[in-house]
């Protein structure tokens, strides 16, 4: 955040071209996350943190704690599933106190302590992988999805960084493909050997042995350790469980909801039908199209995330340490060190 702006890498144009979007005002963040400008657990919940500091600068003397207030609500009604949304809104409106300054440097210390976390989750779950360990993954859940590092994608980061040698199958994750466009194209910029495959070949390569782990992140965690990921991740943890893969969840406590006592409380969101009627990529002239790929005429359902029960969970890669997906363990991460 700069001079009351918010910049932002536009994760729509991407992996086509780079491009850093600025945010004016917090109206313009709010719609960034809505179309998926930025995105991302975390990139969400450090963007939510910045538009709750644009609302405190822009908000006039008169009527000033109701301007707040509506920004808030205008905040959290962007997208409703990613808890780092309203654990950041919720920190920096209460740490302002009603003062700008003071909700810009809370909303920086979101995002710095997201930093944190993720490089840290990086050092855990590097253990769970070993030389030559072939991961597979769904969705983006790297260094554009939560501030830095990542969540999954990190320890696959330090592991490579560590020179091991690793290999990631990125399931293409449909409707949005943040895997074949966002993972993939992380991977390919880290020089990490990886290959995308079609979201209903996972099975397949389980079955061919050719998965030693698989590392998903997280939008949500429930008390009682059940997930809500991205649509699909429901689908590769029943899988793992048949292959006998270990199934990892890589998620800051931020990202946990002790209010949600069951994934069934996890409010699901569901998104415009476009997202499935229709794709966006380029051709071989490097010209940006919109397609129609599916038959004209024909509606879509599009449910943008899915709840992974934790009985499927191996266990939570936090930034304390890697736990049991169960609310024993979950809980023992918020006690208070005395
Ligand atoms: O709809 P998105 O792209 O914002 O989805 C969120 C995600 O990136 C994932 O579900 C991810 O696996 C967890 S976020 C670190």
């Amino acid at each position: 955040m700069e001079g009351g702006s918010v910049f932002m890498i536009d994760q729509n144009e991407l992996p086509f071209s780079f491009r850093v979007i600025e945010a004016h005002q917090y109206q313009d963040t709010c719609q960034a996350i809505r179309i998926m400008t930025v995105r991302g657990a975390g990139a969400i919940g450090a963007a939510s943190g910045f538009a709750m500091a644009q609302a405190f600068l822009q908000a006039p003397k008169k009527g000033r704690d109701e301007f707040i207030m509506n920004a808030r609500y205008e905040i959290e009604a962007t997208r409703p599933t990613a808890r780092n949304l309203f654990y950041a809104t919720e920190r920096v409106f209460n740490a302002a106190n009603g003062s700008s300054e003071k909700a810009v440097i809370e909303a920086q210390n979101v995002a710095d302590e997201d930093a944190g976390d993720s490089r840290k989750i990086g050092k855990y779950g590097n253990e769970l992988i070993k030389d030559n360990y072939n991961i597979c993954t769904h969705c983006n859940a790297g260094w554009l999805a939560f501030v830095d590092y990542g969540t999954a994608l990190s320890p696959v980061y330090q592991a490579h960084k560590s020179n091991k040698s690793v290999f990631v199958y990125v399931n293409e994750t449909r409707p949005r493909g943040q895997g074949a466009r966002l993972t993939a194209w992380e991977l390919y910029q880290a020089g990490i050997p990886h290959m995308i495959i079609p979201d209903n070949a996972t099975a397949t390569i389980m079955d061919q042995g050719k998965v030693d782990i698989m590392i998903v992140g997280a939008d949500r965690i429930a008390a009682n350790g059940d997930v809500a990921n991205k649509i699909g991740t429901l689908e590769k943890a029943i899988l793992a469980h048949t292959y006998k893969v270990p199934f990892y969840v890589a998620a800051p406590t931020s990202t946990i909801d002790l209010d949600c006592g069951s994934g069934s409380e996890i409010p699901i969101e569901e998104r415009d039908e476009d997202e499935v009627l229709y794709q966006h990529g380029i051709d071989r002239e490097g010209k940006l199209h919109e397609v129609l790929v599916c038959s004209p005429g024909s509606h879509a359902y599009n449910p943008a995330f899915d709840i992974t029960p934790a009985r499927l969970v191996s266990g939570i890669i936090t930034e304390k340490g890697i736990v049991k997906a169960d609310k024993e363990s979950i809980s023992l991460l918020f006690e208070e060190i005395v």
